[in-house]
């Protein structure tokens, strides 16, 4: 069987698939131009370095390791940056899916799983379902749901099938420490939250405090990465047995808040985090939580350490070996 080939896999959600893929036994094969992403994160196979949008060295690569399977995970993914930056977000993100759809039919390969979005779908009170209509409302959204659809468009007529999962917030940590969150600057809101607790000088700001949630503040579905990374196993396992393409959310049905985030850190770490409230940023939903009912049912999916002290606890662990690299507070959710 060949390889499963994994752009992306030197960033987080990434590197936590790929030691998944290679504890099931897999061969894996990262493609990565390191913008974001740590070579120091891809251990269980040869990194090829490049760009998602340089087709031809795509193509190379794909003819040359031969994969069974690609999934895609380069991208790059912060509200706030699509916003001031739109263009990078559409090019990367669309034209860069676009691109390895290209690579992937001169090298015959028909399968492929894409990292999508919650964004996707902006605004909505209810428990989001993969029928919940998507609007999102910011370009990073836009750019995630464009290349949902491009993805299904050129596959249909080039025969490629696709499983689109739809992560709710990234977060945790790989418990054996050999990888983890890292970004720099981190804009995401556990790290910078854990941050809070270890580092006495930082101040955590709470963006927005008045959103119509039980106590004010954003409400979101944190899944952790392990969890995440499970499930690329089993959407890989799907198209594998040629049960075709299809989309599932995955999340935990359970909504925390940033509130609720703040007292969990204070319990697991025992240390006191210092607040204060700032402005809501453009682009952030009040609320996203997920049903992740049709994940259990046709992928045979579910969270099983996605509670959130194992989830807090991890992300402190990691947190605490990996050294404080949160140089902002700029409280950014995917
Ligand atoms: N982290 C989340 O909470 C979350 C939630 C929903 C969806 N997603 C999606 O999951 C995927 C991975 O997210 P992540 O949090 O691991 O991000 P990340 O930034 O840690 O990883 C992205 C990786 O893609 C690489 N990359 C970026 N641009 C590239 C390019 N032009 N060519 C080649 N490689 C490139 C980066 O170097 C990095 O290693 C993304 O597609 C993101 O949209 C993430």
């Amino acid at each position: 069987m060949g390889p499963v080939f994994i752009t992306g896999g030197a960033g987080f959600v990434g590197s936590h698939a790929s030691k998944a893929f290679a504890r099931a036994g897999r061969e894996v094969v990262v493609y990565d131009n390191l913008s974001r992403g740590w070579a120091d994160f891809v251990k269980w196979g040869p990194l090829v370095e490049g760009d998602i949008l340089d087709t031809a060295q795509l193509t190379h690569a794909l003819k040359q390791y031969r994969p069974e399977t690609v999934v895609h995970f380069a991208a790059v993914a912060y509200i706030a940056e699509s916003i001031a930056q739109p263009d990078t977000y559409y090019k990367i993100n669309v034209e860069g899916t676009l691109s390895l759809l290209r690579a992937m039919q001169a090298a015959g390969v028909k399968r492929i799983v894409f990292s999508s979005s919650c964004a996707t779908y902006g605004v909505s009170p209810d428990v989001i379902t993969e029928e919940t209509p998507q609007a999102p409302i910011n370009p990073y959204g836009r750019s995630k749901l464009m290349a949902e659809q491009v993805i299904r468009d050129v596959g249909r007529v080039a025969g490629i099938d696709s499983v689109i999962l739809r992560y709710f917030n990234a977060a945790g940590s790989d418990p054996d420490l050999q990888i983890g969150e890292r970004h720099d600057p981190e804009p995401h809101v556990i790290p910078l939250a854990i941050r809070g607790a270890i580092d006495g000088g930082f101040v955590f700001t709470i963006n927005g405090d008045d959103f119509p949630t039980p106590d004010g503040t954003c409400v979101r579905d944190y899944v952790h990465v392990c969890d995440l990374a499970e499930a690329h196993l089993k959407a890989v396992d799907h198209l594998e047995a040629g049960r075709g393409s299809d989309v599932f959310n995955l999340s935990t049905g359970k909504g925390s808040s940033v509130l609720d985030l703040l007292s969990t850190i204070e319990a697991v770490t025992g240390k006191t985090i210092e607040r204060k409230a700032g402005a809501r940023r453009p682009g952030d939903p009040p609320i996203l939580v997920a049903s992740h009912a049709k994940a259990t049912r046709v992928l045979g999916w579910r969270a099983t350490q996605s509670d959130l002290a194992t989830v807090i606890r991890d992300a402190w662990a990691w947190q605490k070996h990996d050294g404080l690299r949160a140089a902002g507070n700029d409280l950014d959710k995917k």
